[in-house]
């Protein structure tokens, strides 16, 4: 065989070899759904419903939740709908890691190991979330959002309530995106 002939069967092959190394490094995978809502049932086993008493900081903290659709979504808001999960649960990390939540008197009184659970789970979701396209609109209410759960947390009398507000909130958005749009999520159990 000529050299050149040897290419021309080589180069499609090269290609095609490109394309299946570069598959798996673009590992983009719709959120497990099995993983959500075990996130939901140990965000809400963390502690009580959000108390009465707490009610004033809704003035100040309340969930966009013009960021999900209000009807069963489609194929292609799926995307839009990871993407608010997703950020919801990155929003209420990064919270966790700057600011130390307020417990004993006058603190929330949640259950820290069932926390660490919840927390073990969105790690997980992080990853899986990773190369979700990102969605600006979203993103700048959600981050609005967060700073002004930032605004109550930082003042010490409304701490805790902050906090339960940022749970209450955070539940509604991983149970309601369960039950609404269900489809959006991988319930495949092969492995
Ligand atoms: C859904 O989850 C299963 C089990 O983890 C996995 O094997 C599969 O690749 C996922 N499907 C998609 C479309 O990501
Ligand atoms: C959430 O927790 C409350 C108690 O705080 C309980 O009554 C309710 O059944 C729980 N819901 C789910 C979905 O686990
Ligand atoms: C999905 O729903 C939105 C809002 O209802 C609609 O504007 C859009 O055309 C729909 N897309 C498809 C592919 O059905
Ligand atoms: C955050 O607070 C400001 C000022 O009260 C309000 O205008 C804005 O709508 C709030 N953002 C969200 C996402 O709720
Ligand atoms: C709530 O917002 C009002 C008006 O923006 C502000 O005066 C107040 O300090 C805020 N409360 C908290 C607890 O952040």
């Amino acid at each position: 065989m000529a050299p050149s002939t040897v290419l021309l069967i080589l180069l499609p092959l090269f290609g095609l070899q490109m394309m299946l190394v570069a598959k798996p490094t673009a590992r983009c995978r719709p959120l497990t759904g099995r993983v959500v809502t075990g996130a939901h049932h140990l965000l809400n086993a963390t502690g009580p419903k959000f108390p009465l008493h707490c009610r004033p900081v809704n003035a100040n903290i309340s969930f966009p939740d013009s960021t999900l659709p209000t009807t069963a979504a489609n194929r292609s808001q799926c995307p839009r709908v990871l993407w608010v999960v997703y950020k919801s649960l990155e929003g209420m990390w990064l919270t966790y890691e700057e600011h130390e939540l307020p417990v004993g008197d006058g603190g929330v009184n949640w259950d820290e190991k069932k926390l660490e659970e919840f927390f073990t789970l969105q790690d997980r979701l992080q990853d899986e979330g990773r190369c979700l396209p990102s969605d600006e609109e979203a993103s700048g209410l959600l981050s609005s959002y967060f700073s002004n759960v930032t605004a109550v947390i930082e003042q010490q009398d409304s701490a805790a309530c902050g906090w339960e507000a940022l749970r209450r909130d955070v539940i509604w958005v991983l149970k309601s995106t369960q039950q609404m749009h269900r489809s959006c999520f991988n319930w495949s159990h092969a492995q």
